[in-house]
């Protein structure tokens, strides 16, 4: 039942601790998908809240609060070893963004200390993570505004993220210490510099596609590819529209299309690099990158015919412009509101067009029809399209999770660019870097 473990270091830090709360947090995330969602809680639910991120910058970091009762091995070996002189240096306690009620990121999380991890039972594996990202739906997490509810209070957030196997239980064959693994299930909370999970849980990537690919498969990617073959059938020569071209599920949409023979037509808000930003999703293969304003003459100059299908993740007026250029019986599909602006269909659209209009959830109604297989299966084409050089990863931006007040204010910015992500396990020291 002894984890075979890699580093002697971590043997100390195995020291039996029931580290309850993670377990059971855990299996309660499984069950909670609450699935009636009023519409305007929808809207909210896929977008950023707005000035939020501002706040408290300026703050000092939250304290680190060691969670560990009087008496219990944590308290044992840290003292054991503060007058111990030669002894191997006190296990390091695993470090975590947490919190304990609903609210905007800055205000509601803190930086604290989990208990020591305890030994893998049967079924487990140890893992210590390597970069999780912080997506629009975990900021949503975090304010309550998301239909997976945390189990509060003490829950740790982060729905995506790469980490490394440290350790496996005696039941476990698939996976070995070394593997990397992304998460098969959703609210796992990855913004922690490890923990002890279940191993039916989680699903092996290969180093190979590197860090930023890795640590970005579970989210965006699938989500992208399973717009562009659940609602139409398209045929090579096709054009999909989008908005939110920038994002990253608008960049994988990009370079997926592109890899079936699909032609885009992408949409970017306004901005101060407008041309580079052009230049840089035509290289990952759009075919027509435009703003709102010059959407309909661009097209018609570009050529490419009427799309069949629009994927929104906008709302507002960028929801229209996609819609008023499909061609007759098209569908709009939306998955994301970042305007908070409600989508509107126009009447025209409706009865001259006949214009369908779904949507797409992914950690839902996708997931749930999938199943664990189904899930692991589309990770795994995603990482095929890795090795063929057909997707590019994201941009990343990591941060140490010292940083992790940084890493909310870099994520407010416009016209980022690149993801945000955590370097849970990073040093403070190593802060910082791209990935
Ligand atoms: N339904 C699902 O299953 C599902 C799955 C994955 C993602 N999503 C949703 O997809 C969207 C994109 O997620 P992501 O992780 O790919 O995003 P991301 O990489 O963090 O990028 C954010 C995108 O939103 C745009 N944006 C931000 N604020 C905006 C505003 N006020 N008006 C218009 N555009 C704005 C940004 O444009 P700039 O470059 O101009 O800043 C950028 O394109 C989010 O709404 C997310 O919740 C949904």
């Amino acid at each position: 039942m002894l984890c075979p473990l890699r580093q002697a270091s971590l043997r100390a830090a195995f020291a039996r601790q029931s580290y309850q709360q993670q377990h059971h947090h855990h299996h309660h995330h499984q069950a909670r998908l609450v699935l009636t969602l009023a519409a305007d809680r929808l809207a909210a639910a896929t977008a950023p809240l707005p000035s939020a991120h501002h706040h408290h910058l300026a703050n000092a970091p939250a304290p680190l609060r060691p969670t560990s009762a009087p008496g219990s091995p944590l308290r044992a070996m840290a003292s054991a070893s503060s007058g111990g002189g030669a002894a191997a240096a006190a296990p390091k306690p695993p470090r975590a963004l947490v919190h304990d009620k609903p609210g905007e990121p800055l205000d509601a999380l803190e930086l604290r200390n989990l208990p020591l991890l305890r030994e893998c039972g049967p079924g487990e594996i140890q893992l210590r993570f390597l970069q999780s990202p912080i997506n629009p739906s975990d900021v949503n997490t975090v304010q309550g505004k998301y239909p997976i509810q945390p189990q509060l209070p003490g829950a740790v957030p982060g729905h995506e993220g790469v980490a490394e196997v440290v350790a496996v239980g005696s039941e476990v064959s698939r996976l070995s210490p070394g593997d990397w693994v992304v998460p098969l299930a959703p609210a796992q909370g990855t913004w922690r510099s490890a923990g002890t999970f279940a191993a039916a849980d989680w699903h092996r990537v290969p180093r190979d596609i590197g860090l930023e690919a890795a640590a970005t498969l579970v989210i965006n990617p699938p989500t992208a590819l399973a717009m562009l073959e659940n609602f139409v059938e398209l045929q090579p020569g096709d054009t999909v529209a989008q908005n939110g071209a920038t994002s990253a599920v608008g960049e994988a949409v990009i370079q997926i299309a592109r890899a079936k023979g699909l032609r885009t037509v992408n949409l970017v808000r306004n901005r101060p690099d407008l041309a580079a930003t052009v230049s840089r999703l035509k290289a990952l293969g759009a075919d027509l990158v435009t703003t709102e304003e010059r959407l309909k003459d661009d097209l018609k100059a570009s050529g490419l015919p009427a799309p069949l299908l629009g994927l929104n993740c906008v709302g507002g007026s960028a929801a229209q412009a996609v819609t008023r250029i499909l061609q007759d019986g098209g569908t709009l599909v939306t998955y994301g509101g970042m305007s908070m602006q409600p989508v509107t269909a126009s009447t025209a659209a409706m009865i001259f067009k006949d214009i369908s209009f779904r949507g797409f959830w992914l950690t839902g109604r996708w997931s749930k029809a999938q199943g664990p297989a189904g899930r692991a299966a589309a990770m795994d084409r995603i990482v095929d399209m890795y090795r063929a050089g057909a997707l590019q990863p994201p941009a990343v931006r990591t941060f140490a999770l010292g940083r992790w007040r940084e890493a909310f204010a870099a994520l407010a910015a416009p016209h980022r660019g690149h993801k945000v992500a955590l370097a849970p396990s990073a040093e403070e020291e190593e802060d910082e870097g791209r990935g």
